[in-house]
């Protein structure tokens, strides 16, 4: 059994944008600069936006964190979404999901200007995917893609199984995996809460890929002997004997899956850091296509 370390592929490719911030600096070019909006105190929430940040600063990039309480009325909302489309300075946002119930996502996400949109949200970047055409792709399927090509694991004519059909994860994934790529050509099966015979159909996988948020949801008798295991998971669980009061739990019972697996992903430490990897590259590309 491989760890598939996230955290080790994530830092390699900061290092390389970490350079090509150097190398515009050295050319008189502007830096990349991300904005992201982070409404309410979700305790998740926060750890990532808080990731993100560290990251542009670990790289070289500008950014700007805007919080708003949990109560911000929707217009508030969208009418900061316009001004950072309209701002010349920022270069990509993000609005940090889920946001309360009161607003609507979609449409927060599909009031983005698409070339500003590097979480790749906004439908003219997720058509753009579909088609195969330059855009930005969603932080974590890249991120997953990213960290199979960087460790060289075969996915051509592979069985992949994904468990979680969200707009984030399991739909955009199971397109990139499918398409006419390396990584790709994959045979994708994309599951979800009313498939029957899950347990057969993840048997059968060679990458089984877990986006549910829900703890240890993988067992043993899910996983075929030597398969990749990808797991998307990050919920956080009470417990009191931990002085924070938590842990991170991945959807995959790892004690167990891992010794049967040929690669698998911590939790933490596997896709999390890949996608917030994946955000700096669609951010420096952002940067690029505007031609400066
Ligand atoms: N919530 C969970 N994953 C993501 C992500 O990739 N981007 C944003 N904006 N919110 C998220």
């Amino acid at each position: 059994m491989h760890l598939l370390d996230g955290k080790a592929t994530s830092e390699e490719i900061k290092r390389e944008l970490a350079l090509a911030v150097q190398e515009r600096k050295r050319n008189g070019k502007k830096i990349p600069h991300l904005a992201a909006i982070l409404v309410g105190n979700d305790g998740g929430s926060l750890t990532y936006v808080n990731a993100k940040v560290k990251a542009c600063e670990q790289i070289g990039f500008e950014s700007t964190l805007i919080k708003y309480d949990e109560s911000v009325p929707e217009e508030i909302l969208l009418a900061k979404v316009q001004t950072l489309n309209d701002d010349k300075s920022v270069d990509g946002f993000i609005v940090q999901l889920p946001l309360p119930k009161h607003i609507d996502e979609l449409k927060i996400t599909q009031a983005i200007d698409p070339r500003k949109d590097v979480d790749g949200f906004h439908p003219v970047n997720l058509g753009n995917m579909i088609l195969n055409i330059s855009g930005f792709l969603p932080a974590t399927p890249a991120g997953i893609v990213e960290l199979l090509k960087r460790n060289n694991i075969e996915t051509e004519g592979k069985n992949c199984v994904i468990i979680g059909r969200s707009n984030i994860v399991g739909q955009p994934l199971s397109i990139l995996l499918a398409q006419n790529t390396n990584p790709g050509n994959c045979t994708v099966t994309l599951t979800h809460s009313k498939t029957k015979n899950l347990k057969g159909i993840c048997k059968a996988a060679d990458i089984l890929v877990a986006a549910i948020g829900r703890p240890g949801f993988v067992t043993e008798d899910m996983v075929k002997e030597g398969a990749v295991v990808i797991d998307v998971g990050t919920t956080r669980v009470i417990d009191d004997s931990r002085a924070r009061g938590w842990y991170l739990s991945g959807d995959v019972d790892f004690e167990k899956v891992a010794p049967k697996c040929s690669y698998i992903t911590p939790v933490p430490g596997g896709v999390g850091p890949m996608t917030i990897a994946s955000l700096m590259i669609n951010t420096l590309k952002a940067m690029e296509l505007k031609g400066k």
